[in-house]
């Protein structure tokens, strides 16, 4: 080789390499970024992770590898909010409801890891706005649905949205945790203008927990 030629190709040569390497920098610097918060119970265990890379549903191995996981007590569990993308893989409904039951959660997906079928409960969540479903350990495409989009930033209260007429407005999902049995279209179905979720609903029997003079105008969303 004529050795300007191969001083021209070392040149080339290092170009690319200098280009994979910033490529590759940027892309760990991008994903530092976006940890999602993941948790999975296994074995009555439950495991609260920072991932930085997205995990396959169900390998706990992996995650409890790859992910920054502490274990959770579920005495210390409290109705939180997640300001972030929150995965949950689980495997029966009572973990499920300790960890979702009246949290607010805004972009939400949960994957079913079990395999005795779950009954019909229904879950409350406050603020979703994106759901993504995973049923049957993969065996079926994932599915989503949109309950609605806010240009609210993730920093804002989830609950203080006020409609044009500076109203409050307060966005409550019910999701049938039923819906993870076998194949089925996941489906929704939104309520506007609810001020009084006892009255209109009365079968819900979650009286308890929604007060009917509270001035607030509910959008219900049940999915099933
Ligand atoms: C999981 O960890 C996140 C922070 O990474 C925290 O905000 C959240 O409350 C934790 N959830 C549970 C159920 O421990
Ligand atoms: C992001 O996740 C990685 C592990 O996947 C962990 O080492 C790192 O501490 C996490 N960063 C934050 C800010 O939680
Ligand atoms: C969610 O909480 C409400 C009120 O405490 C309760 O009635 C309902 O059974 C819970 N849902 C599930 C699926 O446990
Ligand atoms: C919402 O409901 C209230 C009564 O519950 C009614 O006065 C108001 O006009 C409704 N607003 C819209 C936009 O439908
Ligand atoms: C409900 O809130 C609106 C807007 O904040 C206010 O104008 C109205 O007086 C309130 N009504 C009641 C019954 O508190």
């Amino acid at each position: 080789m004529e050795p300007r030629a191969f001083s021209a190709f070392s040149f080339w040569l290092a170009l690319i390499l200098a280009g994979l390497l910033g490529i590759h920098i940027t892309g760990s610097f991008v994903r530092s970024q976006k940890n999602h918060t993941l948790i999975f119970t296994k074995e009555n265990a439950i495991r609260n992770c920072s991932c930085s890379v997205d995990i396959r549903d169900c390998d706990y191995c992996l995650a409890n590898l790859m992910c920054n996981c502490k274990t959770v007590l579920p005495s210390t569990i409290e109705k939180t909010t997640y300001k972030s993308h929150l995965t949950i893989w689980f495997t029966d409904t009572s973990v499920l409801e300790m960890l979702l039951n009246f949290t607010k959660v805004w972009d939400l997906k949960l994957s079913f890891c079990g395999t005795t079928p779950l009954p019909t409960e229904y879950l409350a969540i406050w603020g979703l706005r994106k759901l993504r479903v995973n049923k049957v350990k993969g065996r079926f495409p994932e599915q989503s649905v949109i309950i609605h989009s806010s240009n609210n930033n993730e920093n804002e209260d989830l609950l203080a949205v006020h409609n044009k007429d500076r109203q409050m407005l307060a966005y409550i999902s019910f999701l049938d945790t039923s819906l993870f049995n076998g194949y089925s279209l996941l489906k929704s179905y939104s309520v506007d203008n609810v001020s009084s979720i006892t009255e209109h609903f009365p079968s819900l029997l979650y009286s308890d927990v929604f007060s009917t003079s509270d001035n607030k105008s509910y959008v219900v969303t049940f999915i099933y």
